[in-house]
């Protein structure tokens, strides 16, 4: 069955994660959507300031009810390959660079951030946030110290309206979110590794000082990520892992 979306836009917030708690604790349904222009406290995974200025699409979407902590990861991800593919819809021409998606929630385009999908509990509800940089100049670029960051602007030259982009996102989470509430992250793997940043790459992952080099194998049900070493074995990297991971021989490795 279809999510009714109803959509709630405000201009400037403090985060859209905040405001979709309120609406949750205050009774929230299935389906709202709360989008602002510009948060003045948006923020990221791990604790990460998200800078969201003017030009960007910002957005927390409520999924509700929701009781298992566990739902959230597959969630997030559904939630991320959706935000690949409305992105892709947008690509100006065949040579355009494609849009990737970075385990776990990161979108990436010819090797810099440009979105990412953010889930968290609330009571009865999970609350997808998802952020974009859409039309934003490069001077008004986050600089974050851990990434180099990106827009659709300053990648493709031209501009796309951010209510069209929060549409085709609708239609391609309805779906995806559809699958992994059917039978989990297995209906989506094909789509996850047509659209993987890593996947069959070599990648260097730094878990708290452990660093680890192998080829990444797939995700997991629970969406941790799979990655087959040397000597055979697999090493597997829980989804709440703090993990840093670059592909070998790309700009990011460092
Ligand atoms: C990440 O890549 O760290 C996730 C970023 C998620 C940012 C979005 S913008 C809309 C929503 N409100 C927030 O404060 N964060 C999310």
């Amino acid at each position: 069955m279809s999510t009714r979306w109803t959509i709630e836009s405000h201009d400037i917030v403090t985060s859209t994660m905040d405001l979709a708690r309120e609406r949750v604790r205050a009774g929230a349904g299935d389906g709202l959507v709360v989008v602002a222009s510009e948060q003045s406290a948006g923020r990221g995974r791990r604790g990460h300031r998200w800078e969201s200025p003017r030009g960007g699409l910002w957005f927390s979407v409520v999924l509700a009810p929701r009781c298992e902590v566990s739902d959230a990861p597959p969630l997030t991800i559904a939630g991320a390959l959706s935000l690949v593919a409305a992105i892709s819809d947008f690509i100006p021409d065949a040579s355009a660079a494609r849009a990737l998606l970075k385990w776990p929630n990161d979108v990436y385009i010819a090797g810099a951030k440009v979105g990412g999908v953010l889930g968290e509990v609330a009571q009865s509800a999970i609350i997808l946030g998802v952020g974009v940089n859409v039309n934003v100049a490069e001077e008004h670029l986050a600089e974050p110290d851990h990434y180099s960051a990106t827009s659709l602007f300053v990648e493709w030259g031209s501009g796309i309206p951010l209510a069209s982009l929060l549409e085709r996102f609708l239609v391609h989470f309805d779906r995806q979110r559809a699958l992994v509430e059917q039978s989990g992250l297995a209906d989506v793997l094909s789509d996850w590794q047509s659209c993987s940043y890593e996947f069959g790459k070599t990648v260097i992952a730094d878990i708290g000082g452990d660093r680890i080099t192998g080829v990444v194998s797939g995700i997991r049900e629970d969406g941790a990520l799979r990655i087959r070493i040397p000597d055979d074995t697999e090493r597997v990297i829980q989804y709440a892992d703090d993990v840093c991971i670059s592909v070998r021989g790309s700009v990011e490795e460092s």
